[in-house]
């Protein structure tokens, strides 16, 4: 055990580190929408290397069920209540990459869709929460902190302090992380006291009231014991109202219990030196393989075979969140001046998706919009792009701009949130930095900032020297690992 955490550890009268349950509603590679998913998924396999006993609990979505049936372990099953109805909970357990995953079945719930979407997707999660709560002194590990992820799991802190009381293991505590504040679970309150039997005493704006509705999100935030976001600019904007959406209240009230902390990627899975999804792998030092990426995803996504012309790419879920009203303003005026090529894959708001793909028939040859999920795709997009843009409105951290620089794509980042705690702008004056960057969410400063860098396109100097120091930046899980091992600590 590290030092730190053993003096940690003995101010609090203790000699071991905490154990911990994540709990999510996506956890990669099982299922996953998104970069939550990634962290659920890399964050406990570092706490291990940390000797912190880190397991998660999940839905055991119908994604999972149909590639891992045969590996889990029913443990037990049972009925919980959920208002008046009596639903099934199945536990089963997964072992993965030596992390232990509990998969909460129940094929009303999770038989289709891993969001539901509106109200449907309120009981989905209500039921999750329950599910879990019902579980916890039933399985096998006793953990002492439950970290709960976004809206989705946000209501097992108020349920367990006002629901189970004298029921649940002695000082269990409570850390809330959100991912994504745009997103918070509200929901009329009949419907919610109707699932979860809430208080009606829970309905003011000290709890969970906002707006006029029930929010999840902000019930997290009132009772959880710590907060925390997923970088320190995010931890920031989320007590403004421009960033908040209504819950910049009560942030502001907590911001003693509010912290930031930066996410990693998984350095084993986004590796191009070892890739086995690309055609060839590289390293800074040898760039050769970054160049077959490129012609292999130009030949495979219809654009002109040029390793002369800068590939630009988005790899991302098409919402207001991304930026796509900037791109879809500038797009044809970047097309139009410049020798570049687009490559955008992504799906989400159907305007969007449209957008791209009309986009994509103007410029035949020079965009592709490749509309969908695509694992598999998105490293080869990732190694084969010169740029890579991310001109989020909001970022609470961001996965990709970390993994576009670990395949040597060179970011065009908004500054906000985590793309502005990873994103180093280029300084021509110091030669330093590892990507360009803009202040305003506007689309001709976007655009200037796209003409900037592509005036360093042909200065073969400057670009290797970005290449390089964005394929060295570390953006590993073992920082964030460090910052959660010490934030459990804190909290016993
Ligand atoms: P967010 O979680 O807000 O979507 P992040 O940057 O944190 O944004 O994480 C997005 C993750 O999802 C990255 O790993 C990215 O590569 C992946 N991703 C997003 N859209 C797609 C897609 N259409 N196909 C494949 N991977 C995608
Ligand atoms: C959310 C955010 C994204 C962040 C991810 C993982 O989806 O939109 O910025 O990287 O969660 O924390």
């Amino acid at each position: 055990m590290k030092k730190e955490f053993r003096e940690m550890l003995k101010e609090k009268g203790r000699s071991e580190l905490p154990a911990v349950l994540l709990c999510a509603a996506e956890c990669a590679p099982l299922a996953k929408t998104g970069g939550l998913a990634d962290v659920v998924g890399t964050l406990p396999k570092s706490l291990a290397r940390l000797g912190i006993d880190a397991r998660v609990i999940i839905p055991y979505h119908r994604v999972i069920k149909n590639k891992y049936a045969g590996q889990t372990e029913h443990m037990f099953h049972f009925y919980s209540n959920l208002g008046w109805r009596k639903a099934y909970v199945g536990i089963e357990k997964l072992v993965l990459d030596g992390v232990v995953i509990y998969l909460v079945d129940n094929e009303q719930y999770f038989g289709d869709k891993i969001y539901r979407g509106g109200y449907p997707e309120g009981e989905q999660y209500a039921y999750f929460c329950r599910a879990v709560l019902d579980t916890l002194p039933l399985l096998d590990f006793r953990p002492e902190v439950v970290h709960c992820n976004d809206w989705h799991t946000a209501m097992i802190p108020m349920l367990a302090k006002t629901q189970y009381q004298g029921g649940m293991q002695e000082n269990l505590r409570f850390l809330l992380t959100i991912h994504n504040i745009a997103f918070q679970g509200k929901f009329g309150f009949d419907y919610v006291q109707d699932l979860l039997g809430v208080d009606s005493k829970y309905y003011t704006w000290e709890f969970m009231e906002l707006n006029g509705c029930a929010d999840f999100l902000k019930a997290g935030c009132v009772f959880s014991d710590r907060i925390n976001t997923v970088s320190p600019s995010y931890a920031n904007e989320i007590k403004t109202p421009y960033y908040a959406e209504g819950l910049e209240g009560i942030l502001n009230a907590r911001s003693e219990q509010l912290s930031g902390i930066i996410n990693g990627i998984d350095k084993d899975v986004f590796n191009p030196r070892t890739d086995g999804l690309l055609p060839a792998r590289y390293d800074r030092g040898h760039l050769n393989g970054k160049a077959a990426c490129k012609a292999e995803l130009q030949q495979r996504m219809g654009l002109e075979v040029r390793p002369d012309v800068p590939l630009f790419a988005m790899v991302t879920r098409m919402t207001e969140q991304k930026g796509f009203d900037l791109v879809a303003h500038v797009i044809d005026d970047l097309m139009t001046n410049n020798d570049m090529q687009f490559m955008l894959l992504g799906t989400g708001d159907e305007r969007f998706e449209n957008f791209m793909r009309g986009a994509e028939s103007r410029y035949k040859g020079r965009l592709c919009a490749y509309i969908g999920y695509n694992e598999e795709l998105s490293h080869l997009v990732y190694a084969g792009s010169d740029f890579y843009l991310m001109p989020s409105r909001f970022e609470p951290c961001g996965l990709s701009q970390m993994i576009a620089m670990r395949y040597g794509s060179i970011p065009i980042v908004r500054e906000t949130g985590g793309l502005r705690d990873t994103v180093a702008p280029y300084n021509e004056y110091t030669d330093e930095g590892v990507g360009f960057s803009f202040a305003n969410y506007d689309a001709w400063e976007m655009r200037n900032t796209v003409l900037y860098a592509l005036s360093f396109w042909n200065n073969k100097e400057v670009m290797h020297g970005l290449i390089s120091r964005a394929m060295q930046a570390d953006f590993g899980f073992e920082l964030s690992a460090q910052e959660y091992a010490r934030l459990y600590i804190w909290m016993l």
